[in-house]
């Protein structure tokens, strides 16, 4: 008998993106093999976010397409997992019919038993259980050269605005032998990049007596063979200190990106979303990293529209974005989330008057970014070598004098990312670079989204015509 057949939807964020290859180890253990033609499928899974009320939206629009399929295969099962699976549990199932199975984000270690009670009737299970920490779990990556490795479950700060803390329950920190071996293992299979996943990761074994601190983990992983690279986010500032950057200024496999969300720059607002720091606190971090980590890059996550948030408190936030300039942001208007604190709170700033921030805030932030990037022209970066280009060579190979000379040996574009998580598009000369090799690029262009440049970096001829 062929296997039967799973497709999964992922929203949200890279933690989810994690949790799917999760989900997909188990289910291939159970039998089942991923296909991406889901009207095909026998099992098809949403994993949910719920960060925002448009996410939470999709899944339902996304569950009524779903369930129309039903119609014309009637074995169909469909299961919802992930944030929004865990808030609502029984909601969903009460609204969309169709729905076959329902599990959280920390069961996700009950798939196995959750499947075989669901082939007898609708299942529903949300209920946390604790992380098997014995062993690494069986995991099915995505991609070839960036492993994500989840360091912690969970989140303890209960920012007032954020469902995290309900969706994926309090902060567990993996046993950092654990992680080890869990990129051991990726490093095995072939992956040159692995980024650490956590709400929070630099609050990472502050509970647990014994355990490394995170700029320990850095520290730890930094010595591993075979690994070229390392990343992690998110960081939270109030968790940010010596320790963290000193790793990473040490360390020559840790990138020196750092996100480290601020989310206002007014300390009225700072207290009433409950972050634990005022503005001048961020910005002595934004400073510490400045300083210990020199050319290192900064990105952020801002929410524009906070209740009660005034046009002085406003101004504040763009205060914080000129003077820590962040390579980039996420900026968000602020969603009220039902059972939150801040969803309860007095003076909901009207939509009209968060669209305008968020523009006004973009604008600042867009200009800031081309600033950086065109300051990055002429220098010569790290870059990890992706992919060739989509149609190669690439359009912007066309008049290079190089290519129309149709020597052997043609440049050829690649997109690659630098150390800072730049996206950089170049063109190659000579041999071509491997996916996963680290080459010198030449930067000699600085758009918003991706950075230009050449390799070598002494390919003057090219000049004209890099990407
Ligand atoms: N743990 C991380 C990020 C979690 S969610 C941290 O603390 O930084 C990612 C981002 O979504 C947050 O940084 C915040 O900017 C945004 N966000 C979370 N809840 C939100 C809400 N209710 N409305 C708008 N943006 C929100
Ligand atoms: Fe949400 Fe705050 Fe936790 Fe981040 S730190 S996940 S914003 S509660
Ligand atoms: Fe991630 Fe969305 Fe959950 S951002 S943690 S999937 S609510």
């Amino acid at each position: 008998m062929s296997s039967k057949r799973f497709s999964i939807f992922t929203y949200g964020c890279q933690m989810n993106r994690y949790d799917t290859e999760t989900i997909t180890g188990h289910l291939e253990q159970e039998g089942y093999e991923r296909s991406e033609d889901f009207e095909r499928s026998d099992l098809i899974l949403l994993n949910t976010c719920s960060i925002r009320d448009k996410a939470e939206q999709k899944v339902f629009s996304q569950l009524g397409r779903l369930s129309r399929l039903k119609k014309v295969n009637p074995a169909l099962k469909i299961a919802v997992c992930g944030c929004f699976a865990t808030r609502e549990g029984e909601g969903i199932a009460k609204r969309q019919p169709a729905v076959d199975l329902i599990f959280g984000t920390q069961n996700i270690s009950e798939l196995p038993r959750l499947l075989g009670r669901m082939a007898k009737g609708r299942v529903v299970d949300v209920a946390p259980v604790e992380p098997d920490f014995t062993e690494v779990a069986p995991i099915q990556r995505e991609g070839a050269l960036s492993a994500w490795v989840s360091i912690a479950r969970g989140c303890d700060n209960f920012c007032t605005f954020c469902v995290v803390p309900y969706t994926r329950g309090p902060e567990w920190s993996k046993p950092s032998a654990l992680i080890v071996a869990e990129v051991e293992k990726a490093v095995a299979e072939g992956f040159k990049e692995v980024t650490l996943l956590g709400q929070n990761v630099n609050s990472y074994g502050r509970k647990t007596p014994g355990e490394l601190s995170f700029g320990g983990l850095l520290r730890r992983l930094d010595r591993l063979e075979g690994l070229r690279r390392v990343r992690f986010m998110t960081s939270h500032p109030k968790d940010c200190d010596e320790d963290m950057v000193g790793a990473m200024s040490g360390g020559s496999k840790v990138c020196e990106h750092l996100h480290l969300p601020f989310q206002s720059g007014s300390d009225e607002v700072l207290r009433r979303m409950d972050r634990g720091y005022t503005a001048e606190e961020y910005l002595s971090k934004v400073g510490l990293f400045r300083q210990r980590v020199p050319g290192g890059v900064l990105t952020s996550d801002v929410i524009v529209g906070f209740p009660g948030e005034t046009d002085r408190d406003f101004e504040e936030t763009l205060g914080v974005l000129h003077q820590a300039r962040f390579d980039s942001i996420f900026m968000f208007k602020y969603s009220p989330r039902p059972g939150t604190p801040a969803f309860s709170m007095k003076d909901q700033v009207p939509e009209e008057a968060q669209a305008e921030r968020f523009e006004k805030a973009l604008r600042l932030q867009r200009q800031v970014t081309e600033e950086l990037h065109l300051a990055l022209v002429g220098q010569v970066l790290e870059v990890m070598v992706e992919k060739p280009m989509e149609g190669a060579p690439a359009p912007a190979c066309l008049g290079c004098p190089a290519a129309s000379e149709r020597r052997p040996a043609a440049p050829v574009g690649f997109t690659g990312r630098t150390r800072g998580n730049h996206r950089v598009q170049f063109l190659a000369s000579g041999p071509a670079p491997r996916p996963g090799d680290l080459v010198d690029v030449r930067i000699l262009r600085g758009g918003l989204h991706a950075l230009g440049g050449v390799w070598p970096p002494d390919s003057a001829a090219m000049e004209e015509s890099a990407p």
